[in-house]
């Protein structure tokens, strides 16, 4: 049973300016159901800030058993998503939801999913996720249905559920008035195409590990200085492919790395 048959009847762009609309179509809607009810997806639920209706895609077959997929033409190993179920679940919610959402497929080869990208789709009223499974989907899918093909990252799952809910978790924490105040998202990693900087909390001495006095001092300025520096040295170590674009650095980062470097040397 879909949601949005059970739930009022919502124009797309109802939410617009305060949530955001988001269908899923998967084999497993309870998958999906049960863990966007936990923690912040949940929160953003009951606060009406996250429109989430998820629709099972045997709701949508024609035949007997209700399958959704087939063996390839050509031959080969693996089953492929069939086309006339998927059409018309997207096309169903985009006649009752009007409007013009965009209509992302999971997929292991689709376009690497990054912070940048939930920041813009976090500006949208109404977004489709598509969950794929098998071997793939039947390429007329990705041709003439959906907007965007969207990867979570270099391996492959068994199916789309697990990256439609990291989507959708990256999404809705960017949704203005989603996260409180405490844990707004301003200073954040890759928010600026740098890792974030070590935190620490009480108690200052834990098992004869010390927090960096300077995070102690209540000296503001300094600790500041200290996080784009551990930033900096972060990123420089472990993704130079981040580390790439930042280059070349203004003369402050140059100046705090250069201060990172001579420290380490000193200690060598
Ligand atoms: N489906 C299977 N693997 C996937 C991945 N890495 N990203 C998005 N969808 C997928």
């Amino acid at each position: 049973m879909s949601d949005g048959a059970a739930a009022a009847p919502a124009r797309a762009g109802d939410l617009a300016g305060q949530g955001i609309r988001v269908d899923v179509v998967t084999i497993f809607p309870d998958m999906v159901r049960q863990s966007a009810a936990f923690s912040i997806p949940g929160r953003a639920q009951a606060a009406g800030k996250l429109d989430l209706r998820v629709h099972d895609l045997r709701d949508h077959t024609n035949n007997r058993h209700r399958t959704t997929d087939d063996y390839p033409f050509g031959g080969g190993a693996g089953m492929v998503m069939k086309p006339e179920p998927l059409f018309a679940a997207v096309e169903a919610i985009r006649a009752e939801a009007g409007g013009d959402p965009i209509v992302l497929l999971m997929a292991p080869d689709g376009e690497p999913f990054t912070q940048a990208m939930a920041r813009e789709l976090s500006a949208r009223p109404h977004l489709v996720l598509v969950c794929g499974h098998y071997e793939g989907v039947d390429e007329r899918v990705r041709e003439a249905l959906v907007t965007r093909e969207v990867s979570i990252g270099d391996y492959v799952l068994t199916g789309g559920e697990l990256p439609a809910l990291v989507i959708l978790d990256a999404v809705v924490r960017l949704v203005p008035g989603v996260l409180g105040n405490a844990e707004s998202p301003h200073e954040e990693t890759f928010s600026e195409g740098l890792l974030e900087y070590p935190h620490y909390t009480r108690p200052a001495e834990f098992r004869d590990m010390a927090v960096p006095d300077v995070l102690l001092s209540g000296h503001h300025a300094n600790v500041a200085k200290w996080r784009r520096r551990q930033a900096l040295v972060r990123t420089r170590a472990r993704r130079p492919d981040l580390w790439e674009k930042l280059l070349p650095l203004s003369k402050a980062d140059q100046k705090l790395l250069d201060e990172a470097d001579r420290e380490r040397e000193e200690k060598i």
